[in-house]
C-alpha cells in the first residue's frame, strides 16, 4: 500500500491527485482542504473516474482532519492563496507562510516519516520555511518548480525546432520565478545534438524568454495559474520517490555549499529516490551561468528575508 496525501484540493492539488490515480502511483490518495466538503467532493468525483480510466486507486477527502492523512509516504503541499491586486509580496508571503507552517506541523503529527513536496508559492521561500521549521532531515523536503519549468522549456524548444518534445533534453535551474529561473540553453539537446545546431541564437533567446514567463503567460490566459502541467510535474516527482526512481530532476532543495550557495532552497539538479532527494548533481556552469545562478539566489534570499523565522 502506498499512501500519498495532497494538502489543498484546489486546481493544482486535485490535478496532482488525478495523475497519481491515473498512473497508479499511489493506491491510497487523500485530499485535504479547509473548505467544507470541497476535498470530499473532489475525491468522490475522481473515484467515479476509476472505471472510466481503468485505475484501482482510492481517494478520500477530508475537511481539515489530518488523521485521514496518517501514515502517508509523501505529502504534497499545494495550499495557499495567489497574490491579489494591491497585495504586497510580504503580505502574500506572510499569509502563505502561516498556511504552509501550520500545514507542515499538522502533517508531521500523523505522518512523521513522510517526505514533503512543497508546491505553494513563492515556492523556493515556502520550501525554505518548511526546511527550517519542520525539523526534518534536509533530504525529506523538496520544492517542485524546476520540473515544471523544464517541461515548459522543452515544450517551447519543440515548437521552435518542430520536433517531438520527448526527443529533447532540457533543464531549468534557479528560482521558480519569472526573473529568477535559468533555462540552460547551452546544455539542452535534441537527441544528443546541441539545440544550437537547430536554432539560431536569437530563436534560442526567445525560447528562453518564453520559458521564463511560462507561468505568467498562462495566468493571463486563464485568469488564475495553470494546473495541468503543475499537477503532472508534482505527480512525476512523487512517482520518482515512491518508485525509488533515482531520477535526475531539478528541484528546490536546501543547499550547504553546492553551487556556491548555503542556507537557501533553490532549484538544482538532484537525484530523487525513496529517501527524498539523495544528492545534488553539479553541472559544469560557465561564468555567465554561474553569475545568473548567483543573481537568482540573491533574489530568492531577498524573498526569504520577508519570512519571520
Ligand atoms: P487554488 O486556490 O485552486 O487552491 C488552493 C487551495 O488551498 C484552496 O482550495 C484552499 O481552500 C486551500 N487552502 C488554503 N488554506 C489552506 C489550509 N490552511 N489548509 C488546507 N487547504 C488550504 O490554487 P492552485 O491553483 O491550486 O495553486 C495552489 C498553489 O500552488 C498556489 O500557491 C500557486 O501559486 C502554486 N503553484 C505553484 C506551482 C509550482 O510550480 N511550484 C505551479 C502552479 C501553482
Ligand atoms: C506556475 O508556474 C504560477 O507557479 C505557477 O504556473
Amino acid at each position: 500500500m502506498t499512501k500519498v496525501s495532497v494538502i489543498g484540493a484546489g486546481n493544482v492539488g486535485a490535478s496532482v491527485a488525478e495523475y497519481l490515480a491515473i498512473k497508479e502511483i499511489a493506491n491510497e490518495i487523500v485530499l485535504l482542504d479547509i473548505k467544507e466538503g470541497y476535498a470530499e467532493g473532489k475525491a468522490m468525483d475522481l473515484n467515479q473516474c476509476a472505471t472510466l480510466n481503468g485505475y484501482n486507486a482510492h481517494l478520500t477527502g477530508s475537511t481539515n482532519d489530518y488523521s485521514a492523512t496518517a501514515g502517508s509516504k509523501v505529502v504534497v503541499i499545494t495550499s495557499g492563496i495567489p497574490r491579489k491586486p494591491g497585495m504586497t509580496r510580504e503580505e502574500l508571503i506572510g499569509t502563505n507562510a502561516g498556511i504552509v507552517k501550520s500545514v507542515t506541523e499538522n502533517v508531521l503529527k500523523y505522518s512523521p516519516d513522510a517526505i514533503l513536496v512543497v508546491i505553494s508559492n513563492p515556492m523556493d521561500t515556502m520550501t525554505y520555511l518548511c526546511a527550517k521549521t519542520s525539523g526534518l532531515p534536509k533530504n525529506r523536503v523538496i520544492g517542485m518548480g524546476g520540473i515544471l519549468d523544464s517541461a515548459r522549456f522543452k515544450y517551447r524548444l519543440s515548437e521552435a525546432i518542430g520536433c517531438n518534445p520527448n526527443d529533447l533534453q532540457g533543464v531549468v535551474i534557479g528560482g521558480h520565478g519569472d526573473t529568477t529561473m535559468i533555462p540552460l540553453t547551452r546544455h539542452a539537446s535534441y537527441n544528443s545534438t546541441p539545440v544550437s545546431q537547430h536554432l539560431s541564437a536569437e530563436r534560442l533567446e526567445q525560447v528562453s524568454a518564453d520559458t521564463m514567463v511560462g507561468g505568467a503567460t498562462l495566468t493571463k490566459l486563464l485568469g488564475t495559474s495553470a494546473w495541468y502541467a503543475p499537477g503532472a510535474a508534482g505527480a512525476a516527482l512523487v512517482e520518482a520517490i515512491v518508485r525509488d526512481g533515482k531520477r535526475l530532476m531539478p528541484c528546490s532543495v536546501y543547499l550547504e555549499g553546492e553551487y556556491g550557495q548555503s542556507d537557501i532552497c533553490i532549484g538544482v539538479p538532484v537525484i530523487i529516490g525513496a529517501n527524498g532527494w539523495e544528492r545534488v548533481v553539479e553541472y559544469d556552469l560557465n561564468e555567465e551561468e554561474q553569475a545568473k545562478f548567483k543573481a537568482s539566489a540573491d533574489a530568492v534570499r531577498n524573498m526569504n528575508d520577508a519570512l519571520e523565522l
